[in-house]
Protein backbone atom coordinates (compact mmCIF):
# COMPACT_ATOMS: atom_id res chain seq x y z
CA UNK A 1 0.00 0.00 0.00
CA UNK A 2 1.07 3.34 0.21
CA UNK A 3 1.96 5.56 2.35
CA UNK A 4 0.57 9.25 2.77
CA UNK A 5 1.50 11.69 5.09
CA UNK A 6 -0.11 14.22 7.72
CA UNK A 7 1.47 16.89 9.48
CA UNK A 8 -0.95 17.52 12.44
CA UNK A 9 -0.95 21.37 14.02
CA UNK A 10 -2.46 20.75 17.92
CA UNK A 11 -2.14 17.70 20.08
CA UNK A 12 -4.68 18.78 23.31
CA UNK A 13 -8.27 17.35 23.61
CA UNK A 14 -8.93 17.24 19.59
CA UNK A 15 -5.31 16.13 18.04
CA UNK A 16 -5.05 13.62 21.14
CA UNK A 17 -8.14 11.78 19.77
CA UNK A 18 -6.99 12.09 15.98
CA UNK A 19 -3.72 10.35 17.22
CA UNK A 20 -5.54 7.61 18.92
CA UNK A 21 -8.05 7.00 16.34
CA UNK A 22 -5.31 6.77 13.55
CA UNK A 23 -3.37 4.60 15.86
CA UNK A 24 -5.97 2.14 16.82
CA UNK A 25 -7.89 2.09 13.55
CA UNK A 26 -5.11 2.01 11.32
CA UNK A 27 -5.65 -1.24 9.29
CA UNK A 28 -9.58 -0.46 9.42
CA UNK A 29 -8.92 2.89 7.51
CA UNK A 30 -6.07 1.66 5.19
CA UNK A 31 -8.44 -0.52 3.75
CA UNK A 32 -10.98 2.02 3.41
CA UNK A 33 -8.62 4.39 1.15
CA UNK A 34 -5.68 2.58 0.25
CA UNK A 35 -3.62 4.67 2.09
CA UNK A 36 -1.58 3.82 5.10
CA UNK A 37 -1.70 6.74 7.22
CA UNK A 38 1.37 8.31 8.91
CA UNK A 39 1.74 11.21 11.09
CA UNK A 40 4.97 12.63 10.17
CA UNK A 41 5.43 15.95 12.47
CA UNK A 42 3.25 17.35 15.10
CA UNK A 43 3.01 21.27 16.31
CA UNK A 44 2.59 21.73 20.17
CA UNK A 45 3.77 24.72 21.90
CA UNK A 46 5.14 22.75 24.89
CA UNK A 47 7.42 20.15 24.03
CA UNK A 48 7.47 18.68 27.96
CA UNK A 49 3.59 18.73 28.26
CA UNK A 50 2.39 15.48 29.58
CA UNK A 51 -0.38 14.91 27.30
CA UNK A 52 -3.62 12.43 27.15
CA UNK A 53 -1.37 10.33 24.21
CA UNK A 54 1.88 8.55 24.54
CA UNK A 55 4.01 10.33 21.00
CA UNK A 56 7.74 9.78 20.22
CA UNK A 57 9.02 12.71 21.02
CA UNK A 58 10.81 12.81 17.60
CA UNK A 59 7.40 13.51 16.10
CA UNK A 60 7.05 16.61 18.21
CA UNK A 61 8.16 20.28 16.88
CA UNK A 62 7.71 23.51 17.84
CA UNK A 63 8.49 25.16 14.67
CA UNK A 64 5.84 25.09 11.56
CA UNK A 65 7.81 25.13 9.14
CA UNK A 66 9.02 21.38 9.76
CA UNK A 67 5.33 20.71 8.60
CA UNK A 68 4.92 23.42 5.67
CA UNK A 69 8.26 23.09 4.22
CA UNK A 70 8.22 19.28 3.95
CA UNK A 71 6.95 18.44 0.84
CA UNK A 72 6.37 14.52 1.68
CA UNK A 73 3.36 16.29 4.15
CA UNK A 74 0.54 16.20 1.93
CA UNK A 75 -2.04 16.93 4.21
CA UNK A 76 -2.57 19.29 6.90
CA UNK A 77 -4.79 18.91 9.88
CA UNK A 78 -5.61 21.54 12.03
CA UNK A 79 -6.71 21.55 14.80
CA UNK A 80 -4.96 24.15 17.35
CA UNK A 81 -7.40 26.96 17.17
CA UNK A 82 -6.51 30.40 17.03
CA UNK A 83 -7.28 33.05 14.24
CA UNK A 84 -5.15 35.26 12.44
CA UNK A 85 -1.55 33.21 12.57
CA UNK A 86 -3.54 30.34 12.41
CA UNK A 87 -5.31 31.69 9.03
CA UNK A 88 -1.68 32.43 7.54
CA UNK A 89 -0.79 28.94 8.33
CA UNK A 90 -3.21 27.54 6.38
CA UNK A 91 -3.56 29.89 3.89
CA UNK A 92 0.27 29.17 2.90
CA UNK A 93 -0.51 24.75 3.10
CA UNK A 94 -3.40 25.25 1.01
CA UNK A 95 -1.63 27.86 -2.02
CA UNK A 96 1.23 25.28 -1.69
CA UNK A 97 -0.88 22.45 -3.02
CA UNK A 98 -1.44 20.38 0.76
CA UNK A 99 -5.02 19.43 1.64
CA UNK A 100 -6.12 21.14 5.05
CA UNK A 101 -9.03 20.05 7.11
CA UNK A 102 -9.66 21.95 10.44
CA UNK A 103 -12.08 21.49 12.99
CA UNK A 104 -11.69 25.55 14.11
CA UNK A 105 -15.15 27.67 13.50
CA UNK A 106 -13.01 30.88 14.33
CA UNK A 107 -10.98 30.37 11.11
CA UNK A 108 -13.43 29.51 8.97
CA UNK A 109 -16.53 32.09 10.04
CA UNK A 110 -13.91 34.92 9.61
CA UNK A 111 -11.98 33.83 6.63
CA UNK A 112 -13.76 30.92 4.77
CA UNK A 113 -14.04 32.87 1.89
CA UNK A 114 -10.65 33.61 1.16
CA UNK A 115 -9.50 29.40 2.39
CA UNK A 116 -12.16 28.27 -0.03
CA UNK A 117 -10.73 30.58 -2.87
CA UNK A 118 -6.92 29.70 -2.06
CA UNK A 119 -8.11 25.88 -2.07
CA UNK A 120 -9.68 26.35 -5.63
CA UNK A 121 -6.70 27.78 -7.09
CA UNK A 122 -4.61 25.10 -6.32
CA UNK A 123 -7.52 22.06 -6.47
CA UNK A 124 -7.06 21.12 -3.00
CA UNK A 125 -9.67 20.08 -0.23
CA UNK A 126 -10.58 22.66 2.33
CA UNK A 127 -12.46 20.66 5.07
CA UNK A 128 -14.30 21.51 8.27
CA UNK A 129 -16.46 18.80 9.21
CA UNK A 130 -15.79 19.01 12.91
CA UNK A 131 -15.94 22.83 13.10
CA UNK A 132 -19.76 22.42 13.49
CA UNK A 133 -21.72 21.00 15.95
CA UNK A 134 -18.71 17.93 16.37
CA UNK A 135 -20.01 14.54 15.37
CA UNK A 136 -23.13 15.43 13.32
CA UNK A 137 -22.39 15.27 10.12
CA UNK A 138 -23.89 18.95 9.19
CA UNK A 139 -21.57 20.23 7.05
CA UNK A 140 -21.53 18.06 4.44
CA UNK A 141 -25.27 16.93 4.94
CA UNK A 142 -26.19 21.22 4.08
CA UNK A 143 -23.58 21.40 1.16
CA UNK A 144 -24.24 17.94 -0.64
CA UNK A 145 -27.55 16.28 0.34
CA UNK A 146 -29.57 19.67 0.25
CA UNK A 147 -27.72 21.43 -2.54
CA UNK A 148 -30.97 20.74 -5.12
CA UNK A 149 -33.49 22.15 -2.34
CA UNK A 150 -33.89 25.80 -0.78
CA UNK A 151 -33.03 26.03 2.71
CA UNK A 152 -35.20 28.64 4.78
CA UNK A 153 -34.82 28.24 8.16
CA UNK A 154 -31.97 26.34 10.42
CA UNK A 155 -32.06 26.09 14.09
CA UNK A 156 -30.41 24.28 16.96
CA UNK A 157 -28.30 24.03 19.57
CA UNK A 158 -24.56 24.19 18.51
CA UNK A 159 -22.82 24.47 21.37
CA UNK A 160 -21.69 21.62 23.80
CA UNK A 161 -20.51 23.58 26.83
CA UNK A 162 -23.43 25.73 27.33
CA UNK A 163 -25.93 23.19 26.83
CA UNK A 164 -23.70 21.11 29.26
CA UNK A 165 -23.76 23.81 31.68
CA UNK A 166 -27.61 24.54 31.71
CA UNK A 167 -28.74 21.14 31.25
CA UNK A 168 -26.26 20.43 34.75
CA UNK A 169 -28.31 23.67 36.19
CA UNK A 170 -31.54 22.54 35.01
CA UNK A 171 -31.38 18.90 35.85
CA UNK A 172 -29.06 18.40 38.67
CA UNK A 173 -29.24 22.42 40.31
CA UNK A 174 -25.79 22.47 39.86
CA UNK A 175 -23.83 26.33 39.88
CA UNK A 176 -22.83 27.88 36.73
CA UNK A 177 -19.33 27.85 38.01
CA UNK A 178 -19.25 24.25 38.77
CA UNK A 179 -20.41 23.21 35.29
CA UNK A 180 -18.33 25.22 33.85
CA UNK A 181 -15.52 24.05 35.30
CA UNK A 182 -16.84 20.13 34.67
CA UNK A 183 -17.52 20.81 30.88
CA UNK A 184 -13.51 22.25 30.56
CA UNK A 185 -12.73 19.44 32.34
CA UNK A 186 -13.85 17.43 30.37
CA UNK A 187 -12.13 18.88 27.46
CA UNK A 188 -15.61 20.47 25.81
CA UNK A 189 -14.91 24.16 26.14
CA UNK A 190 -12.74 26.63 24.35
CA UNK A 191 -9.11 27.39 25.29
CA UNK A 192 -10.88 30.46 26.54
CA UNK A 193 -14.40 29.57 27.62
CA UNK A 194 -15.71 32.97 27.26
CA UNK A 195 -16.22 31.52 23.54
CA UNK A 196 -18.48 29.61 24.86
CA UNK A 197 -20.50 31.36 27.63
CA UNK A 198 -20.61 34.68 25.40
CA UNK A 199 -22.79 32.97 22.51
CA UNK A 200 -19.69 33.61 20.19
CA UNK A 201 -18.54 30.01 19.70
CA UNK A 202 -22.33 29.33 18.34
CA UNK A 203 -22.58 32.29 16.29
CA UNK A 204 -19.65 31.27 14.55
CA UNK A 205 -21.05 27.91 13.93
CA UNK A 206 -24.19 29.60 12.82
CA UNK A 207 -22.19 31.79 10.59
CA UNK A 208 -20.73 28.61 9.07
CA UNK A 209 -24.04 26.87 8.71
CA UNK A 210 -25.66 30.30 7.42
CA UNK A 211 -23.56 30.53 4.70
CA UNK A 212 -23.47 26.99 3.34
CA UNK A 213 -26.91 26.71 3.86
CA UNK A 214 -27.89 29.44 2.05
CA UNK A 215 -25.54 29.72 -0.32
CA UNK A 216 -24.87 33.36 0.57
CA UNK A 217 -21.43 34.58 2.53
CA UNK A 218 -22.94 35.57 6.51
CA UNK A 219 -20.50 37.82 7.90
CA UNK A 220 -19.96 36.86 12.02
CA UNK A 221 -20.38 40.35 12.49
CA UNK A 222 -23.82 40.41 11.25
CA UNK A 223 -25.12 37.86 14.11
CA UNK A 224 -26.87 38.77 16.83
CA UNK A 225 -25.77 37.48 19.72
CA UNK A 226 -26.05 37.01 23.49
CA UNK A 227 -24.62 34.05 25.58
CA UNK A 228 -25.56 32.13 29.14
CA UNK A 229 -23.89 34.73 31.32
CA UNK A 230 -27.30 36.47 33.13
CA UNK A 231 -28.80 32.51 33.09
CA UNK A 232 -28.94 32.41 37.29
CA UNK A 233 -30.50 29.39 38.42
CA UNK A 234 -33.79 31.94 39.78
CA UNK A 235 -34.56 31.93 36.02
CA UNK A 236 -33.94 28.32 35.66
CA UNK A 237 -36.59 27.75 38.36
CA UNK A 238 -38.90 30.09 37.03
CA UNK A 239 -38.55 28.40 33.72
CA UNK A 240 -39.11 24.86 35.14
CA UNK A 241 -41.97 25.85 37.12
CA UNK A 242 -43.98 26.92 33.94
CA UNK A 243 -42.92 23.95 32.22
CA UNK A 244 -39.89 25.17 30.32
CA UNK A 245 -36.36 24.39 29.61
CA UNK A 246 -33.93 27.19 29.10
CA UNK A 247 -31.49 26.51 26.01
CA UNK A 248 -28.93 28.53 24.50
CA UNK A 249 -30.05 28.35 20.35
CA UNK A 250 -28.68 29.38 16.69
CA UNK A 251 -31.37 30.57 14.32
CA UNK A 252 -30.94 31.27 10.83
CA UNK A 253 -33.57 32.34 8.91
CA UNK A 254 -34.18 33.43 5.56
CA UNK A 255 -36.51 36.65 5.27
CA UNK A 256 -37.05 38.06 1.49
CA UNK A 257 -33.39 38.53 0.28
CA UNK A 258 -32.09 38.99 3.66
CA UNK A 259 -30.84 36.14 6.35
CA UNK A 260 -31.25 36.91 9.75
CA UNK A 261 -28.84 35.08 12.25
CA UNK A 262 -29.12 35.20 15.90
CA UNK A 263 -27.88 33.19 19.15
CA UNK A 264 -29.92 33.76 22.12
CA UNK A 265 -31.11 31.60 25.61
CA UNK A 266 -34.63 30.67 24.23
CA UNK A 267 -37.69 29.26 26.90
CA UNK A 268 -38.95 26.16 25.32
CA UNK A 269 -41.87 24.09 26.31
CA UNK A 270 -39.97 21.13 28.00
CA UNK A 271 -41.92 18.71 25.24
CA UNK A 272 -40.01 21.20 22.06
CA UNK A 273 -37.69 18.16 20.71
CA UNK A 274 -34.53 20.64 21.49
CA UNK A 275 -35.72 20.54 25.09
CA UNK A 276 -35.01 17.36 25.20
CA UNK A 277 -30.90 17.69 24.33
CA UNK A 278 -29.31 17.32 26.99
CA UNK A 279 -24.95 17.46 28.41
CA UNK A 280 -22.96 18.32 25.87
CA UNK A 281 -25.24 17.19 22.73
CA UNK A 282 -26.29 19.37 20.10
CA UNK A 283 -29.06 19.51 17.75
CA UNK A 284 -29.90 20.92 14.30
CA UNK A 285 -32.79 21.30 13.10
CA UNK A 286 -33.34 22.39 9.29
CA UNK A 287 -36.62 23.55 7.19
CA UNK A 288 -36.19 23.68 3.15
CA UNK A 289 -38.70 23.65 0.38
CA UNK A 290 -38.79 20.06 -1.01
CA UNK A 291 -37.22 18.39 2.21
CA UNK A 292 -39.74 19.43 4.67
CA UNK A 293 -38.36 19.64 8.10
CA UNK A 294 -35.24 17.30 9.15
CA UNK A 295 -33.75 17.53 12.59
CA UNK A 296 -29.69 16.00 13.24
CA UNK A 297 -28.81 15.21 16.60
CA UNK A 298 -25.41 13.98 18.03
CA UNK A 299 -22.17 15.01 20.59
CA UNK A 300 -21.28 18.37 19.90
CA UNK A 301 -17.77 18.40 21.32
CA UNK A 302 -15.29 15.85 23.21
CA UNK A 303 -12.12 14.37 22.13
CA UNK A 304 -13.10 11.05 20.53
CA UNK A 305 -16.82 12.44 19.00
CA UNK A 306 -14.83 15.32 17.10
CA UNK A 307 -11.92 13.48 16.26
CA UNK A 308 -14.11 10.89 14.36
CA UNK A 309 -15.46 14.11 12.44
CA UNK A 310 -12.20 15.09 11.23
CA UNK A 311 -10.39 11.60 10.45
CA UNK A 312 -13.90 11.22 8.65
CA UNK A 313 -12.54 14.60 6.41
CA UNK A 314 -9.13 12.74 6.24
CA UNK A 315 -10.95 9.74 4.91
CA UNK A 316 -12.69 11.92 2.42
CA UNK A 317 -9.43 13.55 1.46
CA UNK A 318 -8.14 10.43 0.47
CA UNK A 319 -11.09 9.18 -1.61
CA UNK A 320 -11.47 12.16 -3.27
CA UNK A 321 -11.26 13.05 -6.86
CA UNK A 322 -8.50 16.07 -6.35
CA UNK A 323 -6.50 13.82 -4.32
CA UNK A 324 -6.15 11.10 -6.79
CA UNK A 325 -5.69 14.00 -9.53
CA UNK A 326 -2.56 15.19 -7.56
CA UNK A 327 -1.37 11.55 -6.95
CA UNK A 328 -1.58 10.81 -11.15
CA UNK A 329 0.47 14.33 -11.42
CA UNK A 330 3.31 13.04 -9.21
CA UNK A 331 3.39 9.51 -10.42
CA UNK A 332 3.74 10.99 -14.44
CA UNK A 333 6.74 13.56 -13.14
CA UNK A 334 8.28 10.57 -11.49
CA UNK A 335 8.11 8.67 -15.14
CA UNK A 336 8.93 11.97 -16.92
P1 LIG B 1 -6.61 22.40 23.07
O1 LIG B 1 -6.39 23.72 23.72
O2 LIG B 1 -6.91 21.23 23.91
O3 LIG B 1 -5.34 22.03 22.15
C1 LIG B 1 -4.70 22.95 21.33
C2 LIG B 1 -3.39 22.33 20.87
O4 LIG B 1 -2.78 23.19 19.92
C3 LIG B 1 -2.37 22.11 22.00
O5 LIG B 1 -1.71 20.90 21.79
C4 LIG B 1 -1.41 23.29 21.85
O6 LIG B 1 -0.06 22.96 22.20
C5 LIG B 1 -1.46 23.53 20.36
N1 LIG B 1 -1.26 24.95 20.02
C6 LIG B 1 -2.13 25.97 20.24
N2 LIG B 1 -1.62 27.12 19.78
C7 LIG B 1 -0.40 26.82 19.27
C8 LIG B 1 0.60 27.59 18.65
N3 LIG B 1 0.50 28.89 18.49
N4 LIG B 1 1.73 26.94 18.24
C9 LIG B 1 1.86 25.61 18.40
N5 LIG B 1 0.93 24.82 18.98
C10 LIG B 1 -0.20 25.43 19.40
O7 LIG B 1 -7.78 22.64 21.99
P2 LIG B 1 -8.85 21.60 21.46
O8 LIG B 1 -8.18 20.37 21.04
O9 LIG B 1 -10.00 21.53 22.40
O10 LIG B 1 -9.42 22.39 20.18
C11 LIG B 1 -8.65 22.52 19.01
C12 LIG B 1 -9.51 23.13 17.91
O11 LIG B 1 -10.64 22.29 17.67
C13 LIG B 1 -10.10 24.51 18.25
O12 LIG B 1 -10.19 25.25 17.07
C14 LIG B 1 -11.50 24.18 18.78
O13 LIG B 1 -12.40 25.23 18.63
C15 LIG B 1 -11.85 23.02 17.86
N6 LIG B 1 -12.86 22.11 18.38
C16 LIG B 1 -12.76 21.60 19.65
C17 LIG B 1 -13.69 20.70 20.11
C18 LIG B 1 -13.62 20.13 21.47
O14 LIG B 1 -14.54 19.40 21.85
N7 LIG B 1 -12.58 20.40 22.25
C19 LIG B 1 -14.81 20.26 19.25
C20 LIG B 1 -14.80 20.83 17.92
C21 LIG B 1 -13.87 21.72 17.52
P3 LIG B 1 0.36 22.56 23.73
O15 LIG B 1 -0.38 21.27 23.99
O16 LIG B 1 1.83 22.37 23.68
O17 LIG B 1 -0.13 23.69 24.58
N1 LIG C 1 -16.36 24.54 22.74
C1 LIG C 1 -17.13 23.93 21.72
C2 LIG C 1 -18.45 23.49 22.27
C3 LIG C 1 -16.39 22.74 21.15
O1 LIG C 1 -18.57 23.41 23.50
O2 LIG C 1 -19.37 23.24 21.50
C4 LIG C 1 -17.10 22.12 19.97
O3 LIG C 1 -17.14 22.98 18.88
Amino acid sequence: RRVVKVGLLGLGTVGSGVVKMLRTKQEELAQKCGYEIEIQRILVRDLDKKRGVDVERSLLTRDVRDILDDPEVQIVIEVMGGESGTRDIVLESLLSGKHVITANKDLVALHGAQLHNAADSKNVELLYEAAVAGAIPIVRVLKQSFAADQVREVMGIVNGTTNFILSKMTQENASYEDALREAQALGYAEADPHADVSGLDAARKMAILASISMRQAVPLADVQLQGIEGVTQEDIAEAKALGLVIKLIGRARREGDAIEVSVSPMRLPDSHPLAQVNDCFNAVYVYADALGEAMLYGRGAGEMPTASAVVGDLLAVLRGRKFAAQQQVEWIGRLA
